[in-house]
């Protein structure tokens, strides 16, 4: 049977015989797949290894400086942070549809992705990139898997048609509970490799309608609200996730002190999964989504009302955009 070290020893020596002597990119999104992916390469390559972080500005609180500082105090790997947050507010300005959402953060990656990728190369001699494949990636865009069109997912860190690299995909033959393990063993953070999944469009897909600075935000600070109270209740094993939602677009009247308020709507969107596939909504004990409420409706301005989404998937999709 393969431990995990042993796993660990095998791919270190098979990404050190593939990359010989050159150098290497990898693309962090903030994910799990491509930390454990980086830190397995530069294990093997050490700081002929360079990482690239593109902060999108639609990051959830606190995710660049866990790249910054945490994964990069685990593994003291060469880091490129890419601020690029005007970039992409101005490429979504006036956009409320989903799928021109997407479509737009996906293009403005992978272009100030590609310019990175440009400027390190003019720099010296990169041919290869890391991806942080798994398995079941492998098998599923093989297969034409019919619920994949429903929303049009773009992977970051995807690789541009013009730019000519050797791919290192050290975890291909890698099921998730395997890459964490993984991670563990190359000393990563628990809050990095525990981390649950995060889509690469973040939280301009969590807001519906127009993404504006001062709606992220208001988002930013009820998700952040949510997470903390999630994981001071010690659900963060049970829930697969839970998207904070901001219904940009809907007011409703509240009263709050002596005042009438007409305040956005957050919604709750706790699901437990397997695969995120199907999901149920998590049943949360009812004082948790209290804390919840009375914090979010407290401390986050232009909010005064805090909803659950009870519904599974399907009918519903996990994310709401
Ligand atoms: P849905 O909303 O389709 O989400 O039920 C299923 C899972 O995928 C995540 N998700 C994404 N992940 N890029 C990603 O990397 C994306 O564009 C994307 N869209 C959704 C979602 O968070 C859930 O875990």
């Amino acid at each position: 049977g393969w431990t995990t070290s042993s796993i660990v020893d095998e791919q270190v020596a098979a990404v050190a015989a593939q990359i010989g002597d050159g150098r290497a990119i990898c693309g962090l999104s903030g994910g799990v797949d491509s930390a454990v992916a980086a830190a397995l390469v530069q294990r093997a390559i050490g700081d002929r290894l360079t990482c690239v972080f593109v902060d999108h500005g639609l990051l959830r609180s606190g995710e660049r400086t866990q790249v910054e500082r945490d994964f990069v105090a685990a593994t003291g790997v060469n880091l490129v942070t890419v601020d690029a947050r005007e970039r992409f507010l101005n490429a979504l300005a006036g956009v409320t549809d989903p799928e021109q959402k997407r479509k737009i953060i996906g293009r403005e990656f992978i272009r100030v992705f590609e310019q990175a990728e440009r400027d390190l190369k003019a720099q010296g001699d990169y041919r290869f990139l890391v991806q942080g494949t798994l398995y079941p990636d492998v098998v599923e865009s093989g297969g034409g898997e019919g619920t994949a069109n429903i929303k049009s997912h773009h992977n970051v860190g995807g690789l541009p048609d013009d730019l000519q690299f050797e791919l290192v995909e050290p975890l291909r033959l890698l099921f998730k509970d395997e890459v964490r393990r993984v991670g563990l063993e190359l000393g990563l953070p628990a809050t990095i490799v525990q981390r649950q999944p995060f889509p690469g469009p973040g939280l301009g897909i969590r807001i519906i309608g127009e993404v504006t600075a001062d709606r992220l935000e208001t988002l930013r600070e009820a998700d952040a609200i949510a997470r903390e109270e999630l994981t001071a209740a010690g659900l963060d094993q049970e829930i697969w996730q839970c998207p904070v939602v901001l219904l940009a677009d809907v007011r409703s009247v509240g009263v709050q002190g002596d005042g009438r308020t007409y305040g956005h709507p957050i919604v709750l969107r706790p699901v437990s999964s397997e695969d995120a596939m199907t999901a149920d909504w998590t049943r949360l004990p009812y004082e948790v989504l209290e804390r919840i409420s009375t914090r979010i409706t407290n401390e986050v301005s232009e909010v005064n009302r805090v909803v659950l989404d009870v519904t599974s998937k399907p009918p519903g999709t996990i994310e709401w955009e």
